[in-house]
């Protein structure tokens, strides 16, 4: 405990410091990562099998600004369920809503290191959405950094090896600057904070869940925004995704709005069809959908195993005609869920695999979790080790 009230001292300190230091982007490395020696993985000792995916503060979260065409050094300010940021009342995120937010983990392995996994990717997701949204992202190199360092700060809220868990780290990037004609905003805060997670569903891989087709509302328009994590895409999914539930359905599945044939994606999380026959598997192919960096990862540790993998249009009929022996929605929150059925308009359609998780889902989870807590070797560089190994 003493160890912590070091840690907490240096962080007020660090967080009442009146200018944050000035950085040019381009003076932004990817630093060695060291952790502060009075923090340990896990000494938080909170019931880390039994934590769920539920928000839980951390000791704090780092804060960046971008101010006359440059970002800051950043600072770590107090986290908390009470933590607030000072914001514009003519801020564009709250009226145009120019936000975007990012969501990865990081693990603690078996050799004491922490890593994250694939943040570069996240960087460029996000670096697409700000494009889109004519934001000012934070290059590669800050993005990785400020994950980092947030896991560092907060190494005591990593949920330790073989607890199931992670820290779950969000990046959010917001126009701060008011505006009252619809324009850009000229300034950006860019903040990223932190909460331990155990599994979505107890147990990891868990009992498919059923899934119905969102039938009321679209999710993303063609040429819209479906393909960026923009926050105003989301809101919209709370009602159909609160009714979903209500009506016994933990995943809604929405359609192309233009057809209403194709099937895009679920609520958070992307589609994945298993062709047990052909061994191939298929993922659906728009430019409405979210490009999900784990469906990317699974496509790879797919074709390494010698399946054939397809992104292409996928008709809801090749659901119902069941083509697919297995059906999953994976993302980083959901990892790989299998889905056991997926209703539509008054039919059920179950899959051949409904009660446990079929074989090719079992397998994939197992080897990409493998490679995030470090038990497989990480051939293809993507994990970001954020503490060495001890
Ligand atoms: C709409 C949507 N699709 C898919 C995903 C999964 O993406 P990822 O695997 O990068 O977490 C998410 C979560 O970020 C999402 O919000």
């Amino acid at each position: 405990m003493a160890r912590l009230a070091v840690a907490t001292t240096a962080l007020c300190a660090h967080a009442l410091a009146p200018t944050p230091l000035r950085t040019r982007r381009t003076t932004v490395k990817m630093t060695a990562t060291v952790a502060p020696p009075s923090l340990e993985v896990g000494a938080q000792n909170l019931d880390w099998p039994n934590i769920g995916f539920e928000y839980r503060p951390t000791r704090s979260f780092v804060h960046y600004r971008y101010r006359d065409g440059e970002w800051d050094g950043g600072a770590l300010e107090p986290a908390g369920l009470d933590a607030t940021v000072p914001v514009s009342i003519g801020a564009t995120a709250l009226h145009y809503g120019q936000s975007l937010f990012e969501g990865l983990k990081a693990f603690a392995c078996k050799d004491g290191s922490v890593r994250l996994f694939r943040p570069t990717a996240n960087a460029a997701r996000m670096a697409r959405g700000a494009a889109r949204t004519l934001m000012e992202a934070p290059d590669e190199a800050l993005f990785v950094e400020a994950c980092a360092r947030v896991v560092r700060e907060n190494l005591d809220y990593v949920p330790p090896y073989g607890s199931g868990g992670a820290l779950y780290v969000r990046p959010l990037l917001y126009g701060a600057g008011p505006r009252i004609g619809l324009q850009p905003s000229d300034a950006y805060d860019f903040l990223v904070l932190a909460t331990p997670v155990g599994d979505y569903y107890k147990g990891g891989l868990g009992k498919p869940v059923k899934a119905c087709v969102v039938e009321e509302y679209d999710r993303a328009a063609p040429r819209g925004v479906g393909s960026v994590k923009l926050a105003g895409n989301y809101a919209p999914d709370l009602k159909p995704n609160t009714e979903a539930k209500q009506s016994g359905y933990p995943i809604g599945l929405y359609l192309d709005a233009g057809s209403r044939t194709y099937v895009e994606e679920f609520s958070t999380s992307n589609f994945v069809g298993i062709c047990g026959e052909t061994g191939k598997y298929v993922t659906p192919q728009s430019d409405a959908i979210l490009p999900s960096i784990t469906n990317d990862s699974l496509m790879k540790l797919a074709e390494r195993s010698g399946m054939t993998t397809e992104r292409r249009p996928v008709a809801f009929d090749e659901i119902a005609a069941g083509k697919f022996s297995e059906v999953a929605a994976c993302g980083t929150a959901v990892v790989l869920t299998p889905v056991g059925s997926i209703a539509r308009g008054g039919d059920e359609f179950q899959l051949q695999h409904h009660t446990e998780p079929g074989p090719t889902c079992l397998d994939l989870y197992t080897r990409l979790t493998d490679i995030q807590r470090g038990d497989a070797p990480d051939e293809d560089g993507w994990t970001h080790v954020v503490v060495p190994p001890s």
